[in-house]
């Protein structure tokens, strides 16, 4: 089993960028915590960040055929993409939506989520975790289909 995880823009600047809501951790820290969590579940993961939207709609495609599942954080393209939203149901590879802040609390125009719309489950405010918990219901959920 494959595992895709998508991080959106300004991700690669955690651990600089408003640490109050993202922490103190630097993105090779969530990388490295994801690829120990895709060890531990026994699971196979590409990990792939791009502050491109067209990039990311691209990672999404090539998925296709070679990917079981998707973790994706879009960030700010959560609440603007439909493109993104588009290209995740066009590959229907089964997609959970991870944030590491809780939207819900936050601004007005953090409470859509186009992207949210084609993944079968989100995990919002448990930070690095949110990527864990993700992991273990997708690799849960697939078991469960084969
Ligand atoms: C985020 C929440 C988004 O609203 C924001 O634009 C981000 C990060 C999160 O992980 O909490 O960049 O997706």
């Amino acid at each position: 089993m494959k595992l895709l995880i998508i991080n959106g823009p300004n991700l690669n600047m955690l651990g600089i960028r408003e640490p109050d809501i993202y922490g103190r951790q630097a993105y090779k820290d969530l990388e490295k915590f994801v690829l120990d969590c895709c060890t531990d579940a026994g699971v196979e993961c590409e990990i792939f960040q791009s502050n491109h939207e067209g990039d990311i709609v691209d990672s999404i495609q090539s998925a296709f055929g070679k990917i079981d599942g998707i973790v994706i954080n879009p960030a700010a393209y959560t609440h603007t993409s439909v493109a993104i939203l588009d290209a995740l149901k066009a590959v229907a590879i089964p997609a959970v939506e991870v944030h590491l802040s809780d939207v819900s609390q936050r601004e007005a125009f953090r409470q859509v989520s186009y992207a949210g719309m084609a993944c079968i489950k989100t995990y919002m405010g448990l930070g690095f975790d949110g990527y864990k918990q993700a992991i273990n219901y997708l690799k849960q959920y697939l078991e469960g289909k084969e």
